[in-house]
């Protein structure tokens, strides 16, 4: 059990206790905070990205996600949610959008957004690039806006890392989608794998680019980041 505190910070693994102040947190400061929604039709209400919730409890059994709270008022502000992906005994979670042409068909949005995830993986191909069967495989990073700017992003994904070692897990993976977290990844040693321009990203279901009309924001590329322990 990951456990710290710094700066009226607490940063710990994530448990089943924590899931519903997780879920807000990533409603609230993930999907409907995303640029990447508006060129979809504006921002992804809970209900359009509800296929994550049972996911969730799956992603928080893996005990490798990491939350920050604030030790004063308790309140969830950030979490790196992370998988254990395991090639030798075939354990890589993979998302329903992907495995069901009916559920894609009824989230479109959300379903955008899990085919880049997959165009990322697939390209990417951390596991084999290293050579490694085991893999700690980040799934979202946010931080509430109130508490944004302050490290506790950078300290998630450093916890991360440190957690990894504890575990004797040999990568450490981040998928990153502005340029703060890019920048965490960086300055933190990981090597970029794979970048893609958002507006250049093509998806391979139907040719189309869904996010060729996105506004110049912080975030404009994709980039997949690995840490080799
Ligand atoms: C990306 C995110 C997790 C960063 O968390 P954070 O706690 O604000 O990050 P940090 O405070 O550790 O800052 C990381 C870097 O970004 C910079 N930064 C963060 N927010 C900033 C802001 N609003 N303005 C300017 N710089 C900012 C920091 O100065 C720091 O840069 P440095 O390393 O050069 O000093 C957070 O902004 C977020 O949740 N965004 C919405 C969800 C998202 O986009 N997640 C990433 C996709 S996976």
């Amino acid at each position: 059990m990951f456990f710290e505190k710094k700066d009226g910070i607490v940063y710990k693994t994530v448990t089943g206790n924590d899931y519903c102040q997780v879920a807000r947190l990533l409603c609230d400061s993930f999907y409907s905070a995303t640029p990447l929604s508006w060129p979809l039709g504006g921002p992804l209400a809970p209900a359009e990205v509800e296929t994550v919730f049972p996911q969730l409890s799956v992603i928080i059994s893996h005990r490798v996600s990491i939350l920050a709270f604030d030790a004063d008022t308790k309140e969830i502000v950030g979490v790196r949610l992370s998988v254990l992906s395991d090639r030798e005994s075939r354990c890589s979670p993979s998302d329903p959008l992907l495995d069901s042409a009916e559920l894609a068909a009824r989230y479109p949005k959300h379903s955008r957004l899990v085919q880049l995830e997959q165009h990322l993986d697939i390209q990417a191909d951390c596991l084999a690039r290293y050579r490694v069967s085991r893999a700690m495989i980040g799934r979202f990073l946010a931080v509430k806006e109130s508490h944004a700017n302050r490290g506790i992003g950078g300290r998630l994904v450093e916890s991360s890392v440190r957690l990894a070692k504890v575990l004797r897990i040999p990568l450490v993976i981040g998928t990153s989608h502005n340029v703060y977290s890019h920048r965490i990844y960086r300055s933190l040693g990981f090597d970029c794998i794979y970048s893609v321009q958002f507006r250049d990203y093509t998806d391979k279901l139907d040719g189309e680019k869904p996010f060729v009309a996105l506004e110049d924001t912080e975030h404009s590329e994709a980039a997949v980041f690995a840490y080799r322990l």
